[in-house]
């Protein structure tokens, strides 16, 4: 198949790019490198090129259709599948920048919408729990409402709005343009390559820390919990809604949304405890100011992957967080 992969360059598109390769699938990746990186796709070049399939990357905007007009060109003029990561990610920016937030994630939709629609391709949507917002009742489900806090108070919702407003896009397509669109929502995935850096997210920013002896953050005080879920086991959702024709029970996959994600609540002290235990760190962690808009839980509800992809998560936490770790501390030598 012919696949275009919009942030293909970052944590989890690298991942994927990766994972699609070895169906000897040809790639497109569309990034313009905002926190992607050129080494995050070191393996996937390296493989191609041992596979003999071309690996092509555009590193452009994804809000401009003239980059998929080049992906398309470099895919020799058709495309099967349009994976769009592509967005502004990291809870940081949704503070400090919710005007690029919006825009970004919007307009990269909208484009990469358009360009699925008019080649009859199909469309994985990467939305988040973030769209479900402070919804406190769990778990998150299909029937679940988004509720988010008054827009004067914080911006966090920045990024779960232009999620919840995609996922709205997405069924719009749908439903004017017969495009086999699928959404899928991703749990706090973590593994190597995602940023621990200050727009990072919680896994990585604790190693880090680790890494380099300072003391790890602990917004508020700890117990808001998260499931937290391995990248590789995430990825196999994300290609196994753009693989399938129909689900494996039978049933049609456009317009349906699934949630990746472990259903082992892990709190943040608790994840703590288990980055000190696998690193090893001495450092006592510091208690710092929470976050506005913090979710305190966020629980999947699988059933709908389970009985559709068959997925379900599979590798635990520690295990999860000893692999990183080792490449963590590969990567600083
Ligand atoms: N990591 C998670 O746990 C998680 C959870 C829920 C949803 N998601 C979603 O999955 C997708 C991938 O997330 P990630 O964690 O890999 O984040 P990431 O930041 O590593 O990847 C996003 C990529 O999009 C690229 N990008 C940003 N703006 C762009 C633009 N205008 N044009 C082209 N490329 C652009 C970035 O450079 C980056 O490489 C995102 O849509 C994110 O919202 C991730």
């Amino acid at each position: 198949m012919r696949v275009v992969v919009t942030g293909g360059a970052g944590f989890l598109g690298s991942h994927l790019c990766e994972s699609l390769l070895l169906d000897f699938h040809e790639i497109c990746v569309i990034d313009d490198m905002f926190r992607g990186k050129q080494r995050n796709l070191e393996t996937c070049k390296s493989s191609a090129a041992e596979m003999g399939i071309p690996f092509h990357v555009v590193m452009k905007d994804a809000s401009n259709p003239e980059s998929f007009e080049i992906a398309l060109r470099r895919l020799g003029g058709g495309v099967d599948v349009v994976y769009h990561l592509a967005a502004i990610n990291g809870t940081r920016w949704f503070h400090e920048r919710p005007d690029l937030v919006v825009k970004i994630n919007h307009n990269t939709l909208t484009a990469a919408l358009d360009f699925a629609t008019s080649q009859g391709a199909r469309f994985v949507f990467t939305s988040s729990p973030e769209a479900w917002g402070e919804q406190s009742e769990m778990p998150l489900k299909e029937t679940s409402s988004s509720i988010f806090s008054p827009s004067n108070m914080h911006q966090r919702h920045s990024y779960g709005a232009s999620k919840y407003i995609g996922e709205l896009l997405v069924h719009h397509a749908i439903q004017t343009h017969s495009m086999d669109g699928r959404i899928v929502r991703p749990f706090n995935s973590y593994g190597p390559r995602l940023p621990g850096d200050n727009h990072g997210q919680v896994v990585s920013m604790l190693l880090e820390k680790c890494l380099r002896n300072e003391p790890m953050e602990i917004h508020g005080k700890g117990g808001q919990s998260r499931c937290f879920t391995w990248v590789e086991d995430v990825v196999r959702g994300i290609k196994l809604a753009g693989d399938l024709d129909s689900g494996i029970d039978g049933s049609n996959l456009t317009g349906e949304a699934f949630n990746l994600g472990s259903t082992i609540e892990t709190s943040i002290l608790e994840l703590v405890d288990m980055c000190v235990e696998v690193s090893g760190s001495e450092i006592e962690p510091i208690f710092v100011a929470s976050n506005p808009g913090d979710a305190i839980r966020r629980l999947p509800d699988i059933t709908a992957s389970e009985q559709a992809l068959g997925w379900n998560a599979e590798v635990s936490l520690k295990d999860g967080i000893e692999r990183t770790w080792a490449w963590m501390k590969n990567q600083s030598i």
